[in-house]
């Protein structure tokens, strides 16, 4: 049963099914997703999570609410705007307990790479996927939807 009105608990199951995952939980917005996703992994103060230095605050802030700290990773490249897999590898600590990825333009993110990483250093994943519904990742277990690749997946109506 939803904590909202019955039209939010069709949308819930409607989102649910679109995406092909078990349970879909509509929020205000995008950083209200993104700050529940940040609580439900259970983030405390002195966590690192790694993020993508460019992406839109909220992303960040979403980890700053929590007490934990943002350690930005950089970019791919010039042809691939996304945060670097190698430069994420690099930053984990001992404190590190998620990568918090962004799907930037709707261009998903090389969650293989991010998925393998995330299993040699024991991270959880976030999706911030506010700028990717419905963008597909073709992942080597064949066409996977954005927001269904990490633990959590957040997404945004937000025009971007
Ligand atoms: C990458 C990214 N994450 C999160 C958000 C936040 O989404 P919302 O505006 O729905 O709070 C945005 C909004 O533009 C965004 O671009």
């Amino acid at each position: 049963m939803g904590l909202h009105g019955s039209e939010t608990q069709k949308f819930e199951e409607r989102f649910a099914q679109f995406l092909g995952v078990k349970y879909a939980f509509a929020a205000a917005n995008g950083t209200a997703a993104l700050h529940l996703a940040c609580e439900v992994i259970g983030l405390t103060p002195g966590d690192e999570v790694l993020c993508p230095a460019l992406t839109f605050v909220a992303s960040a802030n979403a980890i700053l609410y929590t007490g934990a700290k943002p350690v930005f990773v950089d970019v791919a490249g010039i042809q691939d705007l996304n945060l670097s897999v190698d430069d994420a590898a690099a930053k984990v600590s001992g404190r590190t307990r998620d990568n918090m990825v962004v799907h930037y333009g709707g261009h998903p993110i090389d969650m293989d790479g991010i998925a393998a990483l995330a299993q040699r250093r024991g991270l959880k994943i976030i999706e911030d996927c506010a700028h990717a519904p419905g963008a597909v990742y073709q992942s080597a277990q064949g066409p996977r939807l954005a927001g269904t690749l990490g633990d959590v997946g957040c997404l945004s109506f937000f025009p971007t």
